[in-house]
This record gives structure tokens, C-alpha cells and sequence, in this order.
């Protein structure tokens, strides 16, 4: 019997670096499909279930409910699902934690002592789980979201944070080398709905308390945890990006 060859990822990153996102998602299907998660956080990366969904492919979509996320988030999230037909799964943080946090420290904490447990029990616990049901999945990051952090994200990777001995999980970033502006023009373009915040001065968005409106020429990324430094806002869904 032939041993079955491994996949190198980072000869196929390379391989696929200037290659449209619609490639590297027909890419990550061929291989996964149909048990491939998009991993859609209610913004831009709506983009990603638009192509996704022109591929004609068979995938998953899931996004993690913080419990903290705007109104206009949940707004969006269902007319993502409406329109698209897809069957959104929705992964919840435990509750335990969540309540020891807050009876301990208060519902703000973050901006005392660090966003880092709060998104450790609401975000990073909940993706942990949604991980170990896939063996692969996709998110909407790109490298020009954070210089300080994304600089060197790969199209394709074996995930450096969430495989495990029994899960060697396996990352694609298909809007990698997008620009916003490339994006943007794909929305509008295509007719792509987007959460009503990006009205709104709104360019990153994440959690109410911790995401705001950034100002002409400020940097997307000022508007995420902007209490803390720069090479820090990293919530723990992307910990392993090498920091440039
Ligand atoms: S974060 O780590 O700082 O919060 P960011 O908002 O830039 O991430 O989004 C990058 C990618 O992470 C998104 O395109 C998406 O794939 C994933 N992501 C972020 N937040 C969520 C969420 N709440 N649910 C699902 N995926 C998410
Ligand atoms: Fe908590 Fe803010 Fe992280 Fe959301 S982004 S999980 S509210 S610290």
C-alpha cells in the first residue's frame, strides 16, 4: 500500500501567495471540504462567505458569541445567514468562567488589568472547541490589519496555536495579502451586504467595549483595545503570528 504524502504547507503557501482569494479557497475545499470552517467575526470578512458561497463549495461558517458584541454585529450575523442560506453556528462561551470573572473583577476589567483573560474565556475557550470539530479552517485575517502583528501571515499554514496531537489543524488566511481597499472594492463591487458600523467610522470591529471608531488616517488597528500597546492586540484567536 502507497504511504500517503503529507501536505507541505508552507511549499503550498508559497505556491499560492499572489493567487486570488477564490484559489485559496477552492484550494482549502479540494482538500477539506465539506468539514472547513469559515471562521466569520461579523465584518469585513463577510467577503470570505461571498466567495465561499460562489465557489459552490460545501463548508461550515461559525462565529463566537462574546455576549459583548453591538447590536448592529447580531443585526448583521442574521442577515449574513438569511442571505446566504448557510447554516451559521453559533459558539458560546461556558458559562463558569464567565461568571467567576465577572463576580470577581466586574464587567470591565479589561481596562485595568489586560484584555487577555477576558478573551481567554469568551473567545479563545470557545474557538478551542469549535477547532476540535474541524480539521481545518479559514479566517478573514490580512497582513495589513496589524503591522505589528500580522506582517508575515501565510495564505495557508499548519496552525501553530490550536493543533493538537489527535487534531493537526490546518489554517487558511485567504484575504492574506488583500489591502482594505481591495476589499472594500469587492463589497461594493458584488453588492456584498456589511454591518451597519462600518457607517458609522467603524473599520476593525470585535467586542462594544473594546472596539471604537477610528478618525481619517488613523490605523484600523487604534480602534481595537486601544488602552493597551500595539504589539499586544493580538486577542489569543491569532496568538501565533510571528511579531514583526
Ligand atoms: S481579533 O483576533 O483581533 O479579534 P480580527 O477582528 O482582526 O481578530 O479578525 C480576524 C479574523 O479572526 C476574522 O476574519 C475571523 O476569521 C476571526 N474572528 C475574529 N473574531 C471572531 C469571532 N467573534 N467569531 C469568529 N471568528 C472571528
Ligand atoms: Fe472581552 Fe473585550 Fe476580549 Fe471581547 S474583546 S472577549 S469584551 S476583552
Amino acid at each position: 500500500m502507497a504511504l500517503e504524502v503529507a501536505t507541505n504547507w508552507s511549499e503550498l503557501a508559497e505556491q499560492y501567495a499572489q493567487k486570488h482569494p477564490s484559489e485559496i479557497l477552492a484550494l482549502a475545499f479540494e482538500k477539506f471540504s465539506p468539514n472547513i470552517g469559515i471562521s466569520f467575526s461579523g465584518a469585513e470578512d463577510v467577503v470570505l462567505v461571498d466567495l465561499a458561497a460562489k465557489l459552490g463549495g460545501k463548508f461550515r461558517v461559525f462565529s463566537l458569541d462574546t455576549a459583548r458584541l453591538h447590536v448592529e454585529t447580531y443585526q448583521f450575523l442574521e442577515k449574513v445567514r438569511e442571505k446566504y442560506k448557510i447554516s451559521l453556528e453559533i459558539f458560546f462561551p461556558k458559562p463558569e468562567p464567565v461568571q467567576k470573572l465577572v463576580q470577581e473583577k466586574g464587567f470591565y476589567s479589561f481596562y485595568k488589568d489586560g484584555h487577555q483573560e477576558c478573551c481567554g474565556v469568551r473567545k479563545v475557550e470557545p474557538l478551542r472547541r469549535a477547532l476540535a470539530t474541524m480539521p481545518a479552517w479559514i479566517t478573514g485575517q490580512r497582513r495589513d490589519q496589524s503591522p505589528s502583528t500580522r506582517t508575515f501571515v501565510p495564505v495557508v499554514q499548519a496552525d501553530p496555536t490550536f493543533s493538537t496531537p489527535e487534531n493537526a489543524l490546518v489554517k487558511f488566511n485567504p484575504l492574506a495579502n488583500w489591502t482594505s481597499k481591495q476589499v472594500w472594492d469587492y463589497i461594493r463591487e458584488n453588492d456584498v451586504p456589511y454591518n451597519s458600523l462600518h457607517e458609522k467610522g467603524f473599520i476593525s470591529i470585535g467586542c462594544e467595549p473594546c472596539t471604537k471608531a477610528v478618525l481619517p488616517g488613523q490605523h484600523e488597528r487604534e480602534g481595537r483595545w486601544w488602552w493597551e500597546e500595539s504589539t499586544k492586540k493580538e486577542c489569543g484567536l491569532h496568538s501565533g503570528n510571528k511579531v514583526a
